[in-house]
């Protein structure tokens, strides 16, 4: 199992700004990035998972991800290890904004470990984008405002248009 291969693996429901610097980021930690949008059963979803996979292609496309292969994809259908041991990756790499974040990913961390040897990278956000979460883009895009300020080009676009329509 190679160490240069990586799973971002999240809801992206929508991409947000923090979720790019993140995989920028890990985009210069190894060769291969797989950008995986995962199904969370404990989150009322707002977009399609087809939807988010087209926002993170196209936000993806329009950044600068330096020489990684950056690969967007959808997992449905088991464990998230099973993905990350399917494709090769040694790793997952999850952002930290806070101790909240610091509790919730703790023990998925250490269960991912033990299910399959997958080790959890946790990289620090910006901290101009330590705030943003995609609940609160949800909420502000359901209320009619401006979120343009915390996600990408192509989700700003998508959403305004969503707004306008
Ligand atoms: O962006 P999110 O909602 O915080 O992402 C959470 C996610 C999807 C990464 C997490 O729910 C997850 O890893 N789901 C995969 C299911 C799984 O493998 N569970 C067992 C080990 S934790």
């Amino acid at each position: 199992m190679s160490s240069r291969i990586a799973v971002v693996p999240g809801s992206f429901d929508p991409p947000t700004l923090g979720h790019l610097d993140v995989i920028r980021r890990a985009a210069r930690l190894y060769d291969q990035l797989h950008v995986l949008v995962v199904h969370n059963p404990g989150k009322e979803a707002m977009l399609p998972i087809a939807q988010r996979l087209s926002l993170l292609e196209q936000s993806v496309a329009e950044d600068d991800m330096g020489d990684a292969e950056v690969i967007v994809a959808s997992w449905s259908v088991g464990l998230l290890v099973d993905y990350a041991t399917e494709v090769g990756a040694g790793v997952l790499v999850k952002g930290i904004r806070s101790q909240v974040d610091v509790a919730y990913e703790t023990p998925m961390a250490i269960v991912n470990r033990h299910l399959a040897h997958v080790e959890t990278v946790f990289l620090l956000p910006d901290p101009a984008h330590a705030l943003v979460s995609s609940s609160l883009v949800r909420q502000v895009a359901a209320l009619g405002g401006d979120v343009s300020p915390f996600v990408p080009p192509a989700v700003a676009r998508f959403l305004d248009g969503g707004a306008r329509r």
